[in-house]
């Protein structure tokens, strides 16, 4: 596997492969690897010819100082990882390779409520900050295919309607949420609970998957409250927000009428822990 941190240097190693109209699978992460990021990677094996990941704590999309500080980074065991699952090119940089002189590259698209619910809502700023980097990281590695995991079901929307505004030659492909034994979405977070709180962490999912067993015979109004109580009932969990959204536009839903594609979708404080997960109803 390649390694590269500098920006010409990975463009002139995707130069011959785009000459030979290889296909280039795409992952960016940034790094804290575990089995949710290599299920992309061993997907875009599967899809493409050669296949690059991006190991970047991109300080942007961060709205708390605290949580960029204890982002967990271990770029040797990540690399390790990478190569034994195949990964061709392992792009790196520093923070001053992608933004010279702490100037980031203009955002102005415009999402409307897309970037502000939720996720926007409670982490303002955050999605300008991930728009601004896989848009740079898209420029610099060319993909033909670039693969987001559903456990972030916001940002996989956000991506996908940039692609669509800027016309991007790319498609972009979301993979499942991959799992703990016992239903916790895989995160990096999960390191920061505790051994009790790790025991009943499994409750976020339960819930999400009551409500999706519950579906439409239950107004939305009730499901979401009973959802509400249902996670809060052990007080070390703290609800941020629960919402049951459109799936393309992840606009709220207040009543089913019609509606026949829907998400649940919700982020949770266990401790000082924020988890975030979601399920697909009616799907
Ligand atoms: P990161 O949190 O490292 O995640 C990288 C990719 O892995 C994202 O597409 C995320 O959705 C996916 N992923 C994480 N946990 C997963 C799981 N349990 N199952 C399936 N996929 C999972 O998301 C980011 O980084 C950044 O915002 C980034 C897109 C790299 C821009 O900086």
């Amino acid at each position: 596997m390649k390694e590269i941190s500098k920006i010409k240097e990975a463009k002139l190693w995707i130069k011959p492969h785009l000459k030979k109209g290889l296909r280039i699978g795409f992952v960016p992460t940034m790094g804290a690897l575990h089995e949710g990021h290599l299920r992309l990677i061993r997907q875009s094996k599967q899809e493409n010819d050669i296949t690059v990941c991006s190991i970047f704590v991109n300080p942007v999309q961060f709205n708390n100082p605290d949580d960029l500080a204890k982002y967990p980074r271990n770029i040797v065991q990540d690399a390790r990882m990478l190569k034994s699952n195949g990964c061709d090119m392992l792009f790196s940089p520093e923070v001053e390779e992608m933004y010279p002189d702490g100037k980031t590259p203009n955002n102005d698209i415009e999402f409307g409520m897309l970037d502000k619910v939720m996720e926007g809502k409670f982490r303002p700023g955050h999605f300008k900050g991930v728009v601004i980097v896989v848009r740079k990281l898209f420029d610099i590695l060319s993909p033909s295919n670039a693969y987001f995991g559903k456990k972030d079901y916001q940002q996989l929307m956000v991506i996908t309607r940039m692609k669509e505004i800027l016309g991007l030659p790319v498609n972009i492909i979301g993979c499942e949420t991959v799992r703990e034994d016992d239903g916790l979405a895989m995160s990096s977070r999960n390191l920061r609970l505790t051994i009790g709180e790790r025991q009943v962490a499994r409750r976020i999912f339960e819930v999400l998957c009551k409500v999706r067993e519950k579906g439409s015979k239950t107004p939305v109004w009730e499901l979401k409250e009973w959802a509400n109580k249902k996670i809060q009932e052990d007080s070390r969990f703290r609800v941020e927000y629960f919402e049951i959204a459109e799936r393309e536009t992840l606009m709220p839903i207040e009543n089913w009428g019609q509606k026949t594609q829907a998400v649940a979708l919700t982020a949770v404080y266990l401790g000082d822990v924020r988890l975030i997960d979601n399920v697909e109803l009616f799907s």
